[in-house]
């Protein structure tokens, strides 16, 4: 696997204190439920194992993924606790899944015997999930065909319904209508299912901002992602409590040069100098997730100061105009996503700078970009791991 060297200047920090903190919130608003941690794609930019087991310190012992790969490479690095492969699956990757021993959800009846199959007979039943769709408008057995899924012979002998679960589509809206109505139909549908008899040890629906907003919502087990990671993408008004983002994306300034008027900075001109100016050159580019659309939009921290990007974007070099600060020099620090000095720059900047949401930006931060972790609890969180 590529390994970028520790002379890299462009990397991503991870404070796993301030993990613990946003841990900390997840289980206060989560009462009694217990909590299934949101890992997957490489939990969320964050690096999925060193995540994964920076939580399981925290005392949290079950994930989600979204893909049998992603439940493999966890397995492959010595992660035992339970897995939830919560994305699209298709038969053809069930000897896997069962061969790692992840938990699947199950959204089909041609699913639910296509796994069956996969279990050996006389081999104790195996722990799967169900998803119904209460109107989220993807994976999920319309509700009312939960009752005749439930009756195939698969519950009868080689399947365990250990979790009913379904998504919400619109929980961080400040429209409650929609959420409240796809609650009530996950209650209705779970009441038949107490009615006939039918106990779930694990019920769950709440994601982050279900979390916040909807304690209704919380059944006995929740899955935060976004807010592990110190995000929500939920109004002010809500009452959101106050999470810390945990990851840093710094660079340094590998070059600088000055312009004059009328001369232009990188491909196809589109920011024109109007006065003379000095200009950055960073060592990051969309290839590290730095996204194109920040071209003549973004801004970074350099010298305590919020910077603009200038000119396009391109896939390993991104430039910025210092013209207003002294004293800038090859080397100096460069903040993509942190603090320096008293300004800050979130990954909730940089999504409203190109139109998208934090999970986005931390998700797309690339594989050339090394994570380091600064462990929990260490003296003055000087100790760094590298990834
Ligand atoms: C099924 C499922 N549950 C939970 C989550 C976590 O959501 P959030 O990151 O908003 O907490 C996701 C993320 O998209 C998801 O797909």
């Amino acid at each position: 696997m590529y390994q970028p060297s520790e002379s890299f200047p462009t990397s991503a920090s991870v404070d796993l204190t301030a993990l613990a903190r946003n841990v900390a919130h997840v289980r206060r608003l989560a009462a009694h439920a217990d909590v299934l941690a949101v890992v997957k794609a490489n939990a969320y930019g964050h690096g999925a194992v060193e995540i994964t087991r920076a939580l399981q310190q925290l005392a949290i012992h079950r994930f989600g993924v979204a893909t049998v790969d992603e439940g493999i490479a966890l397995r492959h690095s010595g992660i035992q606790d339970a897995i939830l492969v919560m994305g699209a699956t298709v038969p053809a990757q069930f000897s896997e899944l069962v061969a790692h021993r992840l938990t699947p959800v199950l959204y089909r009846a041609d699913l639910v015997a296509a796994f069956a199959a996969q279990i050996p007979s006389g081999s104790s039943p195996y722990p799967v999930h169900l998803k119904i769709d209460t109107g989220m408008g993807r994976l999920g057995v319309p509700p009312q065909d939960l009752p005749e899924l439930l009756e195939q012979s698969a519950f009868r002998t080689g399947l365990r319904l250990e979790g009913l679960m379904t998504h919400l589509s619109d929980a961080d809206n400040d429209e409650a209508e929609h959420t409240e109505s796809q609650l009530a139909r996950f209650q209705s549908t779970l009441d038949r299912l107490h009615q006939r008899g039918l106990t779930i040890p694990l019920v769950h629906a709440a994601n982050s901002a279900a979390i916040i907003r909807y304690p209704a919502s919380l059944y006995s087990l929740v899955r935060p992602g976004i807010m592990l990671y110190g995000y929500h993408t939920l109004s002010r008004e809500t009452g959101a409590p106050d999470l810390q983002p945990i990851l840093t994306w710094k660079t340094c300034v590998a070059h600088l040069h000055r312009i004059q008027p009328g001369e232009s900075v990188s491909y196809n001109r589109t920011f024109i100098a109007s006065r003379p100016s000095r200009i950055a050159v960073l060592p990051i580019g969309y290839a590290d997730g730095y996204n194109r659309a920040l071209s003549n939009r973004g801004s970074v921290l350099i010298g305590g100061r919020r910077l603009p990007v200038v000119g396009r974007v391109c896939m390993d070099m991104t430039m910025v105009d210092v013209t207003d600060v002294q004293g800038v020099r090859v080397g100096d620090e460069a903040i993509l996503i942190g603090r320096q000095g008293t300004e800050r720059i979130t990954a909730a900047d940089l999504a409203s700078w190109q139109q998208t949401i934090p999970y986005e930006i931390l998700c797309a931060i690339g594989t050339r970009v090394p994570r380091r972790y600064v462990p929990h609890a260490s003296p003055a969180g000087t100790a760094v791991q590298e990834s």
